[in-house]
């Protein structure tokens, strides 16, 4: 589905990502984790084409995106981006409905109304579908703007700290839906900071510092104490979580007041 091979990405001269490669096949799910800066971001905004690489390949479906114009990437791949704003005052039912302008002619279908609600309905956000988009809080407009992402029916969903802004319940119902999707085909590439998260959903993890890629494969595989001090200086302990068979991290803190200047 996805194949990134010997990735360079730079602004002006500078060198941010360096030989990345990536593949992933249908309904998978994959984190990539990293510290702030190390070039997760740049990454997925190369797979959507909005960064030219300097030199490598990113194939989708046999495709290569070098080929593609937007609208043939927009029909493969919706992204949610780390930073969203929208000023227009537009309804939370029109903004999601936009997800299907990829393959809107004229105006939209009743299958693509059906579609929209469809999605509105599993993200819970029904009840939101008649207020304005700038009057939602933080944590109810990542959700609108997920709902729309998946009203774009992708192949591959990016998606940058897609539950940044959620409360811990709304972070499990939405990446519990997106898993729910990938089960279904669809290949998930998310960013991810919360490291338990990240070893409970993903079925790769991708580990960036500093624009490499330094560790890739199974959660228990990248989360290592190891991996996790040479990316973010932190010391770590690894335990299982025997419920979920996943496995969980704790960062070894000192006691309160042993911390010095
Ligand atoms: N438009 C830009 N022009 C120049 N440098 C940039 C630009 N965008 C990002 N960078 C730099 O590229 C590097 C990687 O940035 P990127 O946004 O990919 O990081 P990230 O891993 O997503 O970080 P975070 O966790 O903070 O979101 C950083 O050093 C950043 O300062
Ligand atoms: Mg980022």
């Amino acid at each position: 589905m996805l194949k990134i091979k010997d990735l360079n990405v730079s602004y002006g001269q500078t060198q941010v990502l360096q030989e990345i490669g990536l593949s992933a096949t249908e309904g998978e799910f994959i984190g990539i984790i990293g510290p702030n800066g190390s070039g997760k971001t740049t990454l997925l905004k190369a797979i959507t084409k909005v960064l030219k690489p300097t030199s490598g390949t990113i194939v989708i479906d046999g495709t290569n995106i070098e080929k593609m114009g937007s609208n043939e990437i927009a029909k493969n791949v919706a992204v949610v981006s780390q930073v969203v704003s929208i000023n227009f005052e537009f309804t939370v039912k029109d903004i999601v409905l936009m997800g299907r302008n990829p393959y809107i002619k004229s105006s939209e279908s009743v299958e693509d109304i059906n579609i929209a609600n469809d999605v509105m309905e599993k993200t819970n956000i029904n009840f939101l579908k008649d207020r304005m988009i700038t009057q939602l809080s933080g944590g109810e407009l990542q959700r609108v703007i997920i709902a729309r992402a998946l009203t774009q029916t992708p192949k591959i969903l990016l998606l940058d700290e897609p539950t940044s802004h959620l409360d811990i319940t709304n972070q499990i119902e939405i990446l519990n839906l997106v898993k729910k999707s990938s089960t279904k085909g669809m290949v998930v590439i998310a960013v991810m900071h919360d490291l338990n998260l990240a070893a409970y959903y993903c079925d790769k993890i991708c580990l960036l510092r500093d624009g490499c890629m330094i560790s890739i494969g199974t959660p228990k595989q990248v989360l290592t104490p190891t991996n996790i001090e040479v990316a973010f200086n932190l010391p770590i302990e690894v335990m299982n979580n025997d419920r979920t068979n996943s496995i969980y991290v704790m960062p070894i803190l000192e006691p309160l007041n042993e911390i010095s200047d």
